[in-house]
């Protein structure tokens, strides 16, 4: 399949559904998407790749199809659904479903959305969705969703081999900017009390702004906050949606 991946999350008891803002990942390690693959270096949402049409035809020729077939088998699917998707010339396609949220992507949308994301999680759980989920969209309050991004800070080697135990400064000092969030991923801290990579993808450097550049703009400052020798990101995380 040729053409844009990108993420979409869908909140289900098995017959209503509640959509998230679509997120895009960049799972390439190096800049302009290329070099080896990773489990995601960055990501953003919302994505304009996925404009109202393309999810109006995720909705009704992949997540609705979806959902009735599992029914009529007896085994309804409940939870967060993961559809990974490719937009094409000819429209989307699905490259995966996943069941779970997605890495890290998960961090945008946690960071971005302004409301609460409980009820239509226990929604999912308990039933109720179907035909009340504008009420839960308008908990989650999606219409305040804030253009968020995050960079993922990874160990040297990644996704290769690479050493565990580096010391890691300055997470403080990142949180401290506005709109900036660091999610830990990899990370412990040593007999000494210090933060140290205890794995490939070790931090997540998020933020919020009024528009994904400002988003970004500030994600990115905060990981100049970040006093970390061994660790590497990418510097183009967004690049197709701001180019
Ligand atoms: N970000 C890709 C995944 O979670 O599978």
């Amino acid at each position: 399949m040729h053409g844009e991946e990108a993420s979409i999350f869908v909140i289900t008891d098995g017959a209503g559904a509640v959509y998230l803002p679509a997120a895009q990942d960049h799972k390439r390690a190096g800049d302009g998407d290329t070099g080896p693959n990773t489990g995601g270096m960055g990501a953003y949402a919302p994505a304009p790749v996925v404009t109202d049409e393309i999810l109006s035809r995720v909705k009704a020729e992949i997540v609705q199809p979806m959902l009735k077939g599992m029914k009529a088998d007896g085994m309804p699917y409940q939870g967060v659904l993961y559809v990974g998707i490719m937009v094409t010339e000819s429209g989307p396609k699905v490259v995966e479903f996943n069941a779970r949220f997605g890495d890290p992507e998960c961090q945008v949308l946690m960071k971005g959305l302004k409301g609460d994301i409980v009820p239509a999680i226990l929604g999912a759980a308990t039933g109720g969705l179907e035909g009340n989920e504008e009420a839960f969209e308008a908990l989650l309050e999606l219409d305040g969703f804030e253009p968020t991004a995050t960079i993922v800070l990874a160990t040297e080697g990644y996704p290769g081999s690479y050493a565990k135990g580096s010391i890691i400064r300055g997470v403080k000092s990142a949180n401290e900017l506005p709109g900036v969030t660091v999610f830990h991923a990899g990370t412990d801290i040593d007999e000494g009390g210090a933060l140290v990579a205890n794995g490939g993808r070790v931090l997540n450097v998020t933020a919020s702004g009024e528009t994904l550049k400002e988003a970004v703009d500030r994600a990115y400052s905060g990981v100049e906050q970040i006093d970390w020798p061994e660790g590497f990101c990418r510097r183009d995380i967004g690049w197709r949606a701001l180019s």
